[in-house]
Parts: C-alpha cells; sequence; structure tokens
C-alpha cells in the first residue's frame, strides 16, 4: 500500500497544512465532533480516534479535557509521523498505532473507549468493511460509550452527488489557482478530481472515496448494534453522525 494516495509523504503533509483550505468545512466539523463529547471538562475518559491522520482533531481533545487518553489508529505512517510529532507534549496520553480500519485494531486497546471519533476517513472503506468496522466499533467501546463520524457523504440521486462533487472540485480549483495549496499536494487533489468527478460512475473499491448516503450509514449503525443514532449536522458532501452503546 506504499502508494496509496495517504500514504505519500508530500500527500500527509500537504493535507496536514492546508486541510481548512482544501475542506470547507475542516474546523466546523471538529467543532461539531467536540461539541457532541458530553464530558466535563476535569472528567478523565477513553477515546480513539479513527483515520486520526496527523493528529489535529485529537491535540484539540488532549487541550479541552486535560484527563483524557486518546489513542490514534491510522495506516499511514506519513500521518502518523506528524501526529507522533505533535501530540508528544501530552506525554503518555496519546499514542499512534499503525493499523488498518480493516484490520483488529483493538488489540491496541488497554481499556474499552468511551468514545471512537472520526472524521474524513472511514469513507475510504467500502460498504462490507465500513460495516464490519462499525461493528468492531461496537463491540469495543464501555457501556453508554458513543461514535460520533464527521465524514464525507453522498445524496441519493446522481445527479445531485455529481453536482456536489463538482462544487467541490471547483473549490479545489480554485484555491490551487490561488496559490493556497502546496504544488506538492496538487496531484493528490487533481487525482481526487479525476477519479470523482472525470470517471464518475465508475465502481469504486476499497481506498477509493466510497460515499454513500447518511441514511445508509445510520442504518449500518443501526444494525450494528447502536441506539439514538441521528446525523448531527450535513451540508453538501460532509455529515456528522452518532450512535451511542446501550448502557448495561
Ligand atoms: C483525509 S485524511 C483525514 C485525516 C484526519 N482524520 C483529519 O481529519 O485531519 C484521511 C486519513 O484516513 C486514513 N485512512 C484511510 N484509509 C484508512 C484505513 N483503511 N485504515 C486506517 N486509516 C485509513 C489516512 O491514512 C489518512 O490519515
Amino acid at each position: 500500500m506504499t502508494d496509496y494516495r495517504w500514504n505519500l509523504t508530500a500527500a500527509a503533509t500537504g493535507y496536514d497544512q492546508v486541510a481548512s483550505v482544501i475542506h470547507p468545512h475542516y474546523r466546523e466539523i471538529q467543532d461539531r465532533i467536540l461539541a457532541r463529547l458530553p464530558v466535563a471538562r476535569e472528567e478523565a475518559f477513553s477515546l480513539v480516534d479513527a483515520g486520526g491522520g496527523s493528529g489535529r482533531l485529537l491535540e484539540r481533545i488532549l487541550e479541552q479535557y486535560p484527563q483524557s487518553d486518546v489513542i490514534n489508529l491510522d495506516q499511514s505512517p506519513a500521518f502518523l509521523g506528524l501526529a507522533e510529532r505533535r501530540l508528544t507534549r501530552f506525554g503518555d496520553r496519546a499514542r499512534c498505532h499503525l493499523v488498518r480500519l480493516q484490520d483488529n485494531w483493538d488489540r491496541f486497546l488497554d481499556e474499552r473507549p468511551r468514545y471512537v471519533v472520526s472524521m474524513s476517513a472511514i469513507h475510504h472503506l467500502d460498504r462490507a468493511e465500513k460495516q464490519a468496522f462499525y461493528r468492531r466499533c461496537f463491540v469495543a467501546l464501555e457501556s453508554d460509550g458513543m461514535l460520533i463520524n464527521g465524514d464525507e457523504v453522498r445524496p441519493e440521486s446522481d445527479r445531485d452527488y455529481l453536482d456536489r462533487l463538482q462544487r467541490w472540485a471547483e473549490h479545489m480549483q480554485q484555491v490551487m489557482s490561488a496559490g493556497r495549496v502546496p504544488t506538492t499536494m496538487q496531484p493528490t487533489l487533481n487525482g481526487w478530481i479525476e477519479r470523482n468527478v472525470e470517471r464518475f460512475g465508475e465502481s469504486k473499491t476499497s481506498g477509493d472515496d466510497c460515499h454513500e448516503t447518511v441514511a445508509a450509514q445510520l442504518g449500518s449503525l443501526q444494525s450494528s448494534g447502536f441506539i439514538e443514532v441521528e446525523a448531527l449536522w450535513y451540508q453538501e458532501m460532509w455529515a456528522v453522525f452518532a450512535g451511542r452503546k446501550p448502557a448495561t
């Protein structure tokens, strides 16, 4: 998987630098995930970020909750290297593990997490992999724990889906033309446009952007055992949705 787009150092460092330029709602989705963590500032809890990349969301969680203990699971050595540097100031409150979300990542857990959060990562899993991942989260979480995912989604209609993809592609082209994206990162964005817009309609496999509707995602959460599944926010290509593991 060394040629997988998120394993290239240029893609990881570029995304780390300009995610909020490329992704029109990057900070807002982080804010919504943070707002859904229903804990008091001084409470101790354990949390997993699935596909946590360079650790930007975890950094905010560690700052906001001084007793929190977090794990970043990601399949990219390049992203994890950035995360380790970013999170080193938090000492052993933050740990990073190189692992695919399709694999048995729960072997890295010392205790059951109260939360699994994720942003812009799970849509890289195909439908069956997502379902298996959500089920693994359900089993791993502590009683009354929560999964919160801020991810890319698609609308039901193909026409609407293509329109939204095109709008995001235009946004990417604008920020590249304006010199706001490092040149080393630009092939990653052009590859995204080629795969998602120019080759729209071609079948997708694991590792592609395997977008699903919010309804399909909520259905997967429900069939994995989660209750109180809900979409907290939804706009264009992005949604934040969550489910709770029943208290036992
Ligand atoms: C667009 S980046 C988002 C990173 C981070 N969550 C953020 O919001 O800044 C996608 C991340 O998902 C990770 N990823 C993609 N597929 C994965 C998989 N199958 N298993 C683990 N991580 C994966 C990539 O390595 C990358 O770090």
